[in-house]
C-alpha cells in the first residue's frame, strides 16, 4: 500500500486552515478548512445518492461535468491502459475519490470519478448537514438570493476559487520517490506570470470573469490545445532550422499534469522518391529514469525540456545534407504511453499543433 506524499505546499494549505469552524449561519461561513482532495476516511454510499440529487437540480453544470475527464476519472481507456499495469489504491484515491481506495475492482462510485461532491462537500469538511461548498465570487445581493433560493446551506469560501481547490490532486510527488514531482502543476503555477489568479479563472471561466463552466476543458480540447501557443519556423541557414514556440496564456509549464505527455519538434526532407535523406526531432518533456534498487523502486528525473511558463523556447534542428531540398516540419503534442522503464515511448495520442514547409533558399518567418 502507497501513501501518497503531500507536496509542502498541500501541507502549508493545510496547516493555514487553522482549527475546523462551526456552523453558524445558513450562508456567509468562517473558511471551511478542507479543501477537495484524492479520497479520504471511508467510503459512503449516501454519498452516491447526493451527488445523483445534485445532478437532478443543477442540469446545466451536470450536462458540463458529464462530457468532462473529471467524469471520467477512472472510467477513460487512457487512465484505464495506465491502470491495467498498476492497478494500486494509489491511483483510485484520485481518480476514484468517491470509492474505497481498497477494492481493486470499486464499481459504481468509482464509475462517478472527480464528481459534485468531490468539490463541493469535500470528505473531512466541517459542513452543515445537506451543506455545499460555494465560492464568493458573485455579488452580496446575488449570494443573498442564491442561499434564500437554494434549498441546502452554502457554506461560502473564498479559497475555492484559488489553486487550494485543485492542488491536492493536481500537484504530487511519485510515490515511490518522495521529492520527485508526478505532476507539479501547481509549484509549475507558482512560478508562472498568472501565479496571482487561481486555476479556476482559467479552466472553469472563459473570459476570466465570464460564466462559471465544469467541462474542465484541456488537453482533449484540440483547438484550444493548438490555441495555446504561437509557434514560427526560420530556415536562417540552408541546413539550420529554428523553430520557435511561445506559450499564450498558460498558467503553468506545457505539457503539464500528467507525466506521460511531451511535444515533439520535428523536421526532414525526402529525395525525389520519397526516401528520407535527413532529418532531426526534439523532444520537450520530462524524461525519467527508473531506478531499481535491492526491494526499493525509484524514479529519478533526469531532464525537463518542457516549455516554462511565459517564456519563449527556440528549438534548432541540424538538417545537414538536405540544403537543397524543401525542409517540412512540424510539432506535435503527444500523450505516450506508459509501460516503463527501458521502452521506448510510443505514442497513442496526438495532436498536430502546427506544421508547414520551408523552401531550400527562401529566409523568412513562416505561419
Ligand atoms: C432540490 C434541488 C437541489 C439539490 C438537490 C441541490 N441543489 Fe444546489 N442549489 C439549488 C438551488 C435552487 C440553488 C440556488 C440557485 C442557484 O444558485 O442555482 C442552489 C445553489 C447551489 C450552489 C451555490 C451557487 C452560488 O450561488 O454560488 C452550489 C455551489 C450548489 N447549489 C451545489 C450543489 C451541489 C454540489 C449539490 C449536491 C450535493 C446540490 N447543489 C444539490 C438546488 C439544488
Ligand atoms: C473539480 C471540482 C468540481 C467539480 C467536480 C464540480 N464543481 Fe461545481 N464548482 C467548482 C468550483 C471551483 C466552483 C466555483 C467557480 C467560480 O466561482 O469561479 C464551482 C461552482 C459551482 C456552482 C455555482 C456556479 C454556477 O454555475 O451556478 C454550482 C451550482 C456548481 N458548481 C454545481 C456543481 C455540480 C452540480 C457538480 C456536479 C454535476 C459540480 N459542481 C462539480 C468545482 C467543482
Ligand atoms: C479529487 C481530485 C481532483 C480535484 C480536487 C481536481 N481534479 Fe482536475 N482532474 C483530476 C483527475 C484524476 C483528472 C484526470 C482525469 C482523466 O483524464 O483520467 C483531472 C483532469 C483535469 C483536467 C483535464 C486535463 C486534460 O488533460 O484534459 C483539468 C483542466 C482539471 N482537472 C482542472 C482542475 C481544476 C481547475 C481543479 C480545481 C477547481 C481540479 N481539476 C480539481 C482530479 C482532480
Ligand atoms: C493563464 C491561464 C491558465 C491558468 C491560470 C492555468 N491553466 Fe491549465 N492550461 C491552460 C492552457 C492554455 C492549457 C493548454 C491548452 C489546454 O490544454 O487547454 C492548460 C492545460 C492544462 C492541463 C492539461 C494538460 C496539458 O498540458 O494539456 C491541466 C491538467 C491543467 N491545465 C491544470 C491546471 C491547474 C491545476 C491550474 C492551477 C494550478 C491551471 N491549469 C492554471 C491555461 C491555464
Ligand atoms: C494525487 C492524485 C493522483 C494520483 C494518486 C494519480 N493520478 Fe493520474 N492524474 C491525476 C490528475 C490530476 C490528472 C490530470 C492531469 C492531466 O490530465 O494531465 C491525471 C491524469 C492521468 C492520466 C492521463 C489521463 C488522460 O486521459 O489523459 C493517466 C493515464 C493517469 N493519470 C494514470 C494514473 C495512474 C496509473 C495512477 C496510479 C499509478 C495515477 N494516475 C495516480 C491525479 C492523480
Amino acid at each position: 500500500m502507497q501513501r501518497l506524499t503531500l507536496t509542502p505546499l498541500t501541507l502549508l494549505l493545510a496547516s493555514c486552515s487553522g482549527p475546523l469552524p462551526r456552523a453558524t449561519s445558513r450562508d456567509e461561513q468562517p473558511p471551511a478548512a478542507v479543501m477537495p482532495g484524492p479520497h479520504r476516511g471511508s467510503s459512503e454510499p449516501a454519498r452516491l445518492h447526493r451527488n445523483a440529487a445534485c445532478v437532478d437540480c443543477h442540469e446545466e453544470a451536470a450536462a458540463q461535468w458529464s462530457a468532462s475527464l473529471h467524469r471520467a476519472a477512472f472510467t477513460d481507456p487512457d487512465f484505464a491502459a495506465a491502470y491495467a499495469h498498476e492497478p494500486t489504491r494509489f491511483c483510485r484515491g484520485c481518480h476514484a475519490p468517491e470509492a474505497a481506495p481498497e477494492h481493486e475492482s470499486p464499481g459504481a462510485a468509482a464509475e462517478l470519478g472527480v464528481a459534485c461532491v468531490t468539490c463541493h462537500v469535500p470528505q473531512g469538511a466541517a459542513l452543515p448537514s445537506d451543506g455545499v461548498l460555494a465560492a464568493m465570487t458573485i455579488t452580496t445581493g446575488e449570494r443573498s438570493a442564491a442561499s434564500e433560493a437554494a434549498p441546502h446551506p452554502i457554506v461560502r469560501d473564498p479559497a475555492f476559487t484559488t489553486t487550494a481547490a485543485c492542488a491536492a490532486c493536481h500537484d504530487f510527488d511519485h510515490p515511490h520517490a518522495p521529492g520527485v514531482p508526478m505532476q507539479s502543476t501547481v509549484r509549475e503555477h507558482q512560478r508562472s506570470p498568472a501565479a496571482g489568479d487561481g486555476c479556476v479563472g482559467c479552466h472553469m471561466r472563459d473570459p476570466p470573469r465570464g460564466p462559471v463552466h465544469h467541462g474542465f476543458a484541456a488537453s482533449r480540447d484540440h483547438e484550444r490545445l493548438r490555441a495555446a501557443l504561437e509557434i514560427h519556423a526560420l530556415r536562417p541557414e540552408p541546413a539550420r532550422i529554428l523553430i520557435s514556440l511561445r506559450p499564450r496564456a498558460i498558467g503553468h509549464a506545457f505539457p503539464t499534469g500528467d507525466m506521460f505527455r511531451q511535444v515533439l519538434v520535428e523536421a526532414d526532407a525526402t529525395d525525389e522518391q520519397g526516401d528520407p535523406l535527413a532529418g532531426d526531432q526534439r523532444i520537450l518533456g520530462k524524461i525519467y529514469q527508473d531506478r531499481l534498487a535491492g526491494s526499493s523502486r525509484g524514479r529519478v528525473l533526469l531532464e525537463d525540456t518542457r516549455l516554462l511558463p511565459g517564456a519563449e523556447a527556440v528549438v534548432e534542428l541540424d538538417l545537414s545534407g538536405a540544403e537543397a531540398l524543401p525542409v517540412h516540419w512540424r510539432v506535435v503534442y503527444q500523450r505516450i504511453d506508459q509501460e516503463g522503464p527501458g521502452r521506448p515511448a510510443r505514442p497513442f495520442g496526438e495532436v498536430l499543433l502546427a506544421a508547414g514547409v520551408l523552401p531550400p533558399t527562401e529566409v523568412g518567418p513562416q505561419p
